[in-house]
């Protein structure tokens, strides 16, 4: 019988499953490598972000749908100081020099965060989806599952359009039965509506601004984690089979909601 079944005091360890979660870090190296513990440990810490950052966009979208706006941005609030906590957890990596890297690096194998499915059911969720990126994964596995789930999903900008039609904004129909399966692309339409709200919406202003802020939390990681990664393996190609480097610079300087940013220069 587990823990959780039986009439055992709940205790901090057997909550939170302490004992579980220590050995889930098993090092591949000889002896094993001293950095490689940092490596898994800060792989992990990521992974277990990435579950609540879903979770919370999952909330934050539940409460567009529901017209709580209040509550939508607190939510949106909280996943920012996440996603600051992401951006400033690469800095412990940054301690780890080239050499050191080096000592267990041929271990990964062809293993990458190229390979985080929770990473692209967060690029999903905000509009960046990709067939490719769910077959990857093994067919039935949990992985899989989850992405081929958010693939056929809304994503948190077409709940914010439905959101403002509520709201009593005149978003044109073809927005809001875009295939959302495509890229979000930049809409005249669209950008005339939130002019509109800029000018003279003060409560939907301050939504529209958390979600610049989720857009430009998202490239800050994407930035800082390719100028780590040109200070560790420089120009090597990637353990996930990409030009490394030269790969993830293409990421970077996409606007996730490109309507939120187009319109400054009108404003
Ligand atoms: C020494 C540390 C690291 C190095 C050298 C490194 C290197 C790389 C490289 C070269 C790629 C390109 C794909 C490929 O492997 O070919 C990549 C992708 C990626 N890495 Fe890292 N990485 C490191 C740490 C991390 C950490 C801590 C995370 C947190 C989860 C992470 C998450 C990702 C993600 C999500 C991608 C896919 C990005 C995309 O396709 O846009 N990486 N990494």
């Amino acid at each position: 019988m587990t823990d959780t079944n039986s009439n055992a005091a709940v205790t901090y360890g057997n909550y939170l499953k302490v004992d579980e979660l220590l050995a889930l870090q098993q090092p591949r190296s000889e002896g094993p490598e001293h950095d490689e513990m940092l490596f898994i440990v800060i792989h992990q810490v990521y992974e277990l972000w990435f579950k609540e950052l879903l979770h919370e966009l999952d909330h934050v979208t539940q409460l567009l749908d529901t017209g709580e706006t209040h509550r939508a941005q607190h939510t949106l609030k909280r996943i920012l100081t996440i996603l600051k906590v992401l951006v400033a957890q690469l800095d412990i990596l940054e301690t780890m020099t080239p050499r050191e890297f080096l000592t267990f690096r041929e271990r990964l194998q062809a293993a990458s965060g190229f390979q985080s499915d929770q990473f692209r059911q967060i690029e999903f969720v905000l509009g960046r989806k990709s067939e490719a990126a769910v077959t990857r994964f093994a067919a039935g596995g949990r992985a899989r599952t989850a992405l081929q789930k958010r693939y056929t999903e809304p994503t948190l900008w077409d709940a914010f359009l439905h959101y403002l039609v509520r709201e009593g904004y005149a978003v044109p129909a073809d927005q809001l039965a875009r295939d959302i399966l495509q890229p979000i692309q930049p809409s005249e339409a669209v950008q005339q509506v939130l002019i509109d709200v800029y000018r003279h919406d003060a409560k939907n202003v301050e939504l529209c601004e958390r979600l610049v802020d989720l857009d430009e939390g998202i490239q800050e990681w994407r930035y800082r984690h390719v100028k780590m990664v040109e200070r560790t393996i420089g120009a090597k190609p990637g353990t996930g089979g990409s030009a490394g480097a030269g790969y993830l610079r293409t990421t970077l300087g996409q606007n996730i909601f490109p309507d939120l940013w187009d319109i400054r220069t009108r404003l």
